[in-house]
């Protein structure tokens, strides 16, 4: 088990069963049709957007999550594709995808370099990445996220490691993030609405 799978492991959903509020406001933005939940967790996003009618893949490294994704699914009696796989191995194909979606994922310097490029291949043109997370001045709101500064990221990275993407929403800001029992009041967030050219 890894340190996910046993933060999952415990009763209830650690991010609650509500999508994030940003891919609430903005997910009509992304084009019908299919799309990818990257590290998406226990599925609150991935199933809100299947609502929606798109067609959702969800990976995560978590098999725990994983498993809790399918059932919230179950539950809202939609379908999600789920796959247990690190972004260590994750090969997100070549524009396949209308929309890539990914939250709160904070990974180490060189592995986000090669994901973002990754993104950039795998959507189709006029595919949309949408994306928010956690910047390094979230270290001194402290409700939330890793406590370490390599992890965080802010819009100038964004901006240059997704290079081929068209910007349309760039946004470093601070706002309430009440989203299950981790995150849980004013952080310091980068939103990103951007498209493939
Ligand atoms: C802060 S949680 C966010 C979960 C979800 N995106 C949400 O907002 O509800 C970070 C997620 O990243 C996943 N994760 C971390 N490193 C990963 C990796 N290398 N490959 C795939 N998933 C990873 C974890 O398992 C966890 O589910």
């Amino acid at each position: 088990m890894n340190k996910w799978d046993e933060r999952y492991a415990q009763e209830g959903y650690l991010y609650g069963i509500e999508p994030n509020d940003f891919l609430k406001e903005n997910f009509h933005k992304i084009p019908k049709g299919k799309v990818l939940f990257l590290a998406e967790g226990e599925g609150r996003n991935a199933v809100f957007l299947a609502r929606q009618g798109y067609e959702v893949t969800a990976m995560d490294s978590s098999a725990v999550a994983m498993e809790k994704a399918d059932r919230l699914a179950q539950k809202n009696n939609i379908f999600i594709t789920t796959i247990v796989t690190s972004l260590e191995d994750f090969d997100p194909g070549t524009e396949q995808w209308d929309g890539i979606v990914s939250f709160f994922c904070h990974l180490p310097p060189a592995l986000r370099k090669n994901v973002h490029a990754g993104i950039v291949q795998a959507l189709k043109k006029g595919g949309v990445f949408l994306a928010e997370a956690y910047t390094p001045e979230q270290l001194k709101y402290k409700t939330g996220g890793p406590p370490m500064k390599e992890l965080l990221v802010d819009l100038p990275m964004l901006k240059s490691e997704l290079h081929g993407l068209r910007f349309v929403h760039a946004l470093e800001t601070v706002r309430e993030v009440h989203e299950g029992k981790l995150h849980f009041g004013k952080g310091a967030v980068v939103q990103i609405i951007a498209v493939k050219k």
